[in-house]
This record gives structure tokens, sequence and C-alpha cells, in this order.
């Protein structure tokens, strides 16, 4: 029989999404990781008080990042006929994060219940949290099983940032506590080599850092033919007028593997236009 591969309401193609990343997830990466075969794409996390204006093509999980209910449900308004799923972050170490008491710092239980029952009653879409682990992550668990349709963890501590061990004994505790009602997501250090062994625990996987400048490892772990590029990307990043900044950006980012990365990185930081980028790229 064919495995399904659902959250909640949400069918996928297969278990291999892009992580949430706020740098390398503008529009054209996304569209790009997903035509190479994620079968989901996450935005970076996004207040639902900010006015920046989002495209999204990719109909992608969009994730908020909030410590309370202000502007949510119209936020949610807004936008929930574009989205597949609302993701909410709970993971975020950044010091920002720690000033405002978002994300891993968010550890005010009823405010997180607050914020998932607006977000539960403001869309039919599939609603999911991110989590780090923490002491008081299985208590999350516990009020966001009630409101969600999957949970993904990404086992790091906010001490640890995004270095260091991933605690996989960490992750399966949270698939046996709640692994039988809601499907559990695995992000951290996922690569082409263990993203299969993980699927043997976990029902989806998350690749982040491993996708940026690189989004053929979607391609790659689906056994897709399909291969996209640089070229691929300026042509889209150009459709969406991103600015000059992130193309910059990303240009360095798929310098990745690249036999002359160093060289070619090098005249990426002196580029000043798109023209200056084709020619490094020779496009
Ligand atoms: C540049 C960058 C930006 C990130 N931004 C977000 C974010 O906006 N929201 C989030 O939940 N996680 C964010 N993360 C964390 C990733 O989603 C992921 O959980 C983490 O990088 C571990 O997975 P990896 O080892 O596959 O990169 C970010 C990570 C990186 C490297």
């Amino acid at each position: 029989m064919k495995q399904q591969f659902k959250i909640g309401s949400l069918k996928l193609k297969n278990p291999f999404l892009l992580a949430p990343m706020l740098e390398p997830n503008d529009i054209a990466f996304r569209l790009l990781c997903k035509k190479a075969g994620a079968s989901l794409t996450y935005t970076g996390m996004i207040n639902p008080l900010s006015k920046q204006k989002l495209v999204l093509d990719d109909k992608p999980a969009l994730q908020l990042f909030c410590n309370s209910t202000e502007n949510l449900a119209e936020f949610i308004k807004k936008y929930d006929k574009k989205v597949s799923l609302w993701d909410f972050n709970l993971g975020c170490p950044s010091k920002l994060a720690k000033k405002f008491c978002h994300g891993a710092y968010l550890n005010d239980l009823d405010a997180i219940k607050q914020i998932l029952i607006t977000i539960r009653i403001s869309t039919k879409k599939p609603v999911t949290i991110k989590l780090r682990k923490s002491p008081n992550a299985l208590k999350i668990l516990t009020i966001a099983e009630k409101y969600c349709d999957a949970i993904a963890i990404h086992p790091r501590t906010n001490a640890q940032g995004y270095s260091g061990t991933p605690d996989l004994e960490f992750a399966k505790l949270v698939k046996s506590k709640i692994g039988t009602k809601l499907p559990i997501i695995y992000s951290g250090n996922v690569n082409e080599k263990n993203a299969h062994e993980l699927l043997k625990t976990f029902d989806f996987v998350m690749l982040g850092r491993e996708a940026i400048g690189n989004p053929n490892i979607f391609a790659k772990l689906t056994n897709k033919k399909i291969r996209v590029n640089f070229k691929d990307y300026i042509k889209l990043a150009i459709k969406y007028k991103l600015p000059f900044r992130q193309i910059k950006y990303q240009a360095m980012s798929f310098t990745k593997g690249m036999k002359k990365a160093k060289v070619v990185r090098r005249e990426i930081v002196h580029a000043k236009t798109i023209e200056d980028i084709k020619e490094i790229y020779k496009l």
C-alpha cells in the first residue's frame, strides 16, 4: 500500500519539508525547493503585526512569531487562502526572541494556549508548532495536542543555538508521548545520508542548512531527475522583484559545493548589480 503523508487534512507528496528559515526562505528559493521535490515549504518566522507584504505563491506553511493574540485572527484571515498550514514558532533562540519573550523564550503556558486557540478558531487549515528541547517542552505538548495537527521538534536547547548534537533521544521522547495522536516532524542536521533512517522513527523530516544553496537535495531525496540551479533562482528573483541584497546573499549560498567556491565568493562580495552576479555565474 502506498504510504500517506498527512498533516491534518493536508495531503503531502512525500515526507521532506523545507524547514522555516528567516533569511534563506524567500519566495524564489521556496519555489525552487518545491520544484526540486520538497512537499511543503515554510516561510521564516513572521510577526502578525508586521506590515511586510507577503508573497505566498508556493502555498507555504506560514510560521507565526508572537507572544500574544494581538492582530492574530486578522492576520490569519488575510492570508488563510494562500497558505497550506499555520505554524507557531516556539523555538527561536535569538537575542531578540529573548528580549521580547518570543519563540523558545515564551514560557507562559496560558499565553501559548490562548494563541493556539486563536489560531485554531481562525482557520480550517492544519495548525502546527515548532519546539526546541526545554524543560517546558513536555508541558507545552500537553496543550498543543489539543489544538495542533502536528508537532515539529528541533531537539537542541536554547543554549546550543544551532550547534552541538541535537538530542535524538529527546525527539524520540516527544514521539513516544504524542506520536500516536499526531505526526512528528523532526528537525536538526537532517541530510541526504540520515533522512531515510530518521523517517523510520519520525513521520516527516525538515531540511534546514543542508538545503541552503542546495535545493536539489530534495530531488536527490525523492529520486527525481529534475535539477534546479542558480539561473532558475535569478529568473524567479527578478520576476518577484527581490531586493539585490537578497539575490547577492543567495548567490553566495549557491557557491556551496563549487570547486572554486572561495574565488567566486570573493567576486560576489564586490558585485553591485544583478548583471555583475550574472557575469560571475556566467549566465
Ligand atoms: C539561517 C537560519 C534561519 C532560521 N530561521 C528560523 C525561523 O525563522 N523559524 C524557525 O522555526 N526556525 C528557524 N531556523 C531553524 C531551522 O528551522 C532548523 O530547525 C535548524 O536550523 C536545525 O535544522 P538544520 O540542522 O537542518 O539546519 C533557522 C535556521 C537557520 C540556519
